[in-house]
């Protein structure tokens, strides 16, 4: 399922986090809607794959830089050095994060400052940085949040509290944009079948607590949160900011 959006010819989008996942899944929807994408990541390799999986479908590759968000001066200055090489920025998906599982009891205070760092701080900044740059008919942000702001499950609390303050981010953010017709918006999604989650996480045990959890007992993939991605960055959803846009099947929160 390939929908066209021809608004998106020729029009420039930031991705943090597009080396794997579910980044990479939407840096290959944007390239195929005719977009050119800056992906900042730490990951060359991962980079590299993508570039080469692209070239295998006859797309060309998005515009990389490899770049560590917690250092948010190296943020601020790819941002800009990319606003002033293409005039003009139609979006931003602020999406890498990191999810380590630590019990409070282990947690170090560098720990909570690291996470808060790569997951809330860099969304910030990224968007500041941009706004020379924004479009004059205006721009769409989307800033991931989780599934897990509403389970709070074990081990996650420094991860889940920093998908509560992208979530009041967006909001505030939206509310200070808003004038300058710059959506902004959360995406928060639900278990994704990304290569990391595969290999580290999902075992029968877990698909069949995500079949019990899901109101559609199916497996949700990369590519299924790089489509509202795509429907949060077009002229399509011109209504909607401020909003947190759960893709989670109907997780059925307790
Ligand atoms: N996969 C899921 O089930 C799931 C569920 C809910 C929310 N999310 C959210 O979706 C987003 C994408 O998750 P994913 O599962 O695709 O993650 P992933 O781990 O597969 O990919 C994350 C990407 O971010 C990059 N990254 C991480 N730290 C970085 C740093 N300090 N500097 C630069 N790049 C960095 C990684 O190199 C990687 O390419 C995240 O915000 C995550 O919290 C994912």
């Amino acid at each position: 399922m390939n929908p066209r959006f021809p608004e998106f010819q020729n029009r420039n989008y930031l991705l943090t986090g597009g080396s794997n996942g579910i980044g990479f899944a939407t840096v290959e929807s944007l390239i195929r809607q005719g977009a050119s994408v800056f992906v900042a990541d730490k990951d060359p390799a991962g980079a590299q794959k993508l570039a080469e999986h692209l070239k295998s479908l006859d797309l060309p590759a998005p515009h990389f830089t490899e770049l560590d968000l917690a250092n948010v001066e190296k943020a601020q200055d790819w941002v800009n050095e990319v606003g002033k090489q293409v005039g003009c920025i139609d979006g931003i998906v602020n999406n890498a994060a990191v999810d380590p599982r630590i019990s409070l009891e282990n947690l170090k205070v560098e720990d909570w400052d690291l996470l808060f760092q790569i997951n809330v701080r860099s969304y910030n900044f990224i968007i500041k940085s941009a706004l020379p740059f924004f479009a004059e008919k205006g721009a769409s942000v989307v800033n991931f949040a989780s599934i897990t702001f509403h389970t709070a499950p074990q081990l996650l609390t420094t991860y889940v509290s920093t998908k509560g303050a992208v979530l009041a981010l967006t909001r505030a953010l939206a509310r200070e944009l808003g004038s300058r017709k710059i959506r902004v918006n959360t995406l928060s999604p639900g278990w994704i079948m990304t290569e990391r989650q595969l290999k580290d996480y999902v075992n029968e045990e877990v698909k069949d607590l995500i079949y019990r959890s899901q109101c559609v007992p199916e497996l949700i993939q990369p590519e299924e949160i790089a489509r509202v991605v795509l429907f949060l960055l077009s002229d399509l959803s011109a209504a909607i900011t401020g909003q947190e846009i759960l893709a989670d099947r109907g997780w059925a929160h307790s």
